[in-house]
């Protein structure tokens, strides 16, 4: 019994790459790159992220929108991971949150990620955030804690951003990010 309820699923994966094939040959890859791909299928887990890309402007990942950067553009989608979406989407081997996003979440957004030609530029970025909060020397893209620290140490594209060193320090907290509880005595 345990194998034949394992075996029912084959034919659905089958089915879905199946169509994937087909529809590659339909423009599907032109459909792909929409950020309504995303949902048109997959409601969950994919509608909140697509909610709050085109209504919540609070959002990163909105701002990104408004400048017409799609999902893919960030998302660099490779085949193997797509195969492995698929799959895991297909048996519901995820879990959500109460926020309708998924409760794991794997990406994470560095260096590799958006400081990319046509995105962004470290120097920039860098030059964006000098002396923060009116403090001199103090510079969240450019600290004791590295230079290009990881963004998603303090930005969040899909929710509200973090002030990663105010785990520790007391800097300025942009409008409508989290600030850390410190767990230690806060230094200057
Ligand atoms: C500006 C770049 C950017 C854009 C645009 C973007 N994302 Fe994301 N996405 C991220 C980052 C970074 C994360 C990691 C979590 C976070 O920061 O919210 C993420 C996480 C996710 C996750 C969770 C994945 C996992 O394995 O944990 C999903 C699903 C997702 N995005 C879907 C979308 C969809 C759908 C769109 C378009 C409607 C989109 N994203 C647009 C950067 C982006
Ligand atoms: C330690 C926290 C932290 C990390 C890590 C971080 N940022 Fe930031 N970033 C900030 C803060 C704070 C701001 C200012 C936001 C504001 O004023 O609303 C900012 C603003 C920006 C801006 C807007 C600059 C402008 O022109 O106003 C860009 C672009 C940016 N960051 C890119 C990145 C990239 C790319 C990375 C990763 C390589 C990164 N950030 C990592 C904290 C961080
Ligand atoms: C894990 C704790 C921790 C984190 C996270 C952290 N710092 Fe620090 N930082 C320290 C300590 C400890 C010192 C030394 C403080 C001292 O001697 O007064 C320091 C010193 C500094 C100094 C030297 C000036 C001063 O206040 O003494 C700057 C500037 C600074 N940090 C910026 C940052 C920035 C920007 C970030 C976020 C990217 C960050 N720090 C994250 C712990 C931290």
């Amino acid at each position: 019994m345990e194998g034949k309820r394992k075996h029912k699923k084959a034919p659905i994966i089958i089915g879905v790459v199946a169509v994937i094939v087909i529809a590659a040959g339909a423009g599907f890859w032109v459909w792909h790159e929409q950020p309504s791909f995303c949902n048109a299928i997959c409601h969950e887990p994919m509608d909140a992220y697509v909610e709050g890309y085109y209504e919540d402007s609070s959002q990163m990942s909105y701002a990104h929108q408004v400048e017409d950067v799609t999902c893919l553009q960030c998302h660099e989608p490779k085949l193997d991971e797509q195969i492995h979406e698929a799959v895991v989407w297909v048996n519901g081997s995820y879990e959500m949150g109460e926020d309708n996003m998924l409760s794991t979440v794997g990406v994470r957004a560095d260096a590799n990620m958006c400081a990319t030609s046509g995105c962004h530029g470290m120097n920039e970025v860098v030059a964006a955030t000098q002396d923060w909060g009116g403090e001199e020397g103090v510079n969240p893209h450019d600290s004791h804690q590295g230079y290009a620290l990881d963004c998603s140490s303090c930005h969040t594209a899909h929710g509200q951003s973090y002030m990663y060193c105010n785990t520790c320090h007391d800097y300025a907290v942009p409008e409508g990010w989290a600030e850390p509880v410190s767990t230690t005595a806060k230094t200057a």
